[in-house]
């Protein structure tokens, strides 16, 4: 049986860091509202001189070099990204090209907004179980600060910009246990960021991300405790024992409502929402990166990884690392 396994991680978060007191003098809120309501303290903001296949680009080195692989062994590339620099070609394409990469390998975008990563991570998975690629970079990355009205508090303070990345090789040896991916179109209107100059001419003034939070708050706790149910409980066995849940960092009432969902304190959550606010699909793999480089997540331990966004769409991957 051949695995997809985690072989290396990497990250990469803009310069700029923008507090909550940034914020407080640019929109009617709080530091503490925005502690209270979402436990975001501050978040990264990236500037001209970066992008998001710039991002994407600089995590994968990083990924690449604790995996010991050159980008020359790649095989595969998947980006997920809903804020790539031109909508073609992929910012998978643009990552290949930066990473001096001129072998012919595919190389896509996955959007499924902040479930984004659980997408790609699936699909990577599911070529390699399928003998169609062995040495996969898998990449998650956001400048969703561009997306923003920043005169609407509602939003504005939430998300933020940066990039994951993680390698994935064949192996014999356990990796990716199980993975299951949702989508229900029908509440596609709670969380939205249209393409104005595509819309329709009567359309075009709406430019930016449009979110109605608090429906979005009961569907994501509602999805995310399914996705624990799906991957951790095996018919007539006992339910499968977490290390780490590793979950998107939308919101840490959402995130603290997961890990008792999945009976684990919160000193076996990985929480980064606190320093980097929403990254959307990049907020999964930076986390899992912060989490292997600082020693809390180590190999053979089982790790639960968790994302819900836009679409609705969510998902989740049990692995063994
Ligand atoms: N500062 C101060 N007050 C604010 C702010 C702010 N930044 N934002 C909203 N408020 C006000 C509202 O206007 C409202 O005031 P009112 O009562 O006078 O009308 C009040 O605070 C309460 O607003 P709610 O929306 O009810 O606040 P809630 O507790 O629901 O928190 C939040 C809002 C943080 C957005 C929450 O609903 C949430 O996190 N939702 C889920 C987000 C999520 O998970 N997104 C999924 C992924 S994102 C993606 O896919 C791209």
């Amino acid at each position: 049986m051949t695995y997809a396994r985690i072989t290396g991680t990497g990250s990469y978060l803009p310069k700029h860091i923008m507090t909550n007191h940034d914020w407080e003098k640019l929109v009617d809120t709080s530091h503490d509202w925005i502690v209270e309501r979402t436990g975001i303290e501050q978040r990264h903001i990236a500037d001209d001189t970066e992008t998001s296949s710039m991002m994407g680009t600089e995590a994968a080195k990083k990924a690449l070099e604790a995996a010991n692989l050159s980008a020359q062994d790649l095989d595969l590339i998947i980006c997920a990204t809903c804020t790539p620099d031109q909508w073609f070609p992929s910012a998978a394409v643009s990552i290949q090209k930066a990473l001096g990469i001129t072998a012919d390998i595919p190389a896509f975008d996955v959007g499924a907004a902040c479930a984004g990563f659980m997408f790609a991570l699936a699909t990577a998975n599911n070529f390699i179980r399928a003998g169609q690629a062995r040495r996969v970079l898998v990449v998650g990355t956001e400048m969703m600060s561009r997306t923003l009205d920043w005169t609407d508090r509602t939003t504005c303070v939430l998300f933020a910009d940066g990039a994951g990345a993680v390698i994935l090789e064949a192996s014999n040896e356990p990796g990716i246990l199980s993975t299951k991916l949702h989508a229900q179109g029908q509440y596609s209107d709670l969380l939205y960021y249209p393409n104005s100059q595509i819309a329709p001419e009567n359309k075009r003034e709406e430019k930016y991300l449009r979110m109605q939070g608090q429906e979005v708050f009961k569907l994501a706790v509602r999805g995310l405790s399914d996705i624990v149910e799906d991957l951790t409980v095996e018919p007539n066995g006992p339910p499968i024992k977490i290390d780490w849940l590793v979950p998107h960092q939308a919101n840490l009432r959402i995130i603290r409502a997961i890990a008792k969902k999945c009976g684990l304190p919160m000193a076996q959550v990985i929480v980064t929402v606190d320093k980097q606010g929403n990254t959307s699909s990049a907020s999964i793999p930076l986390a899992l990166d912060i989490g292997i480089r600082d020693g809390r997540i180590q190999p053979g331990q089982t790790v639960l990884l968790e994302g819900f966004g836009g679409g609705m769409a969510w998902g989740g991957a049990l692995i063994k690392m």
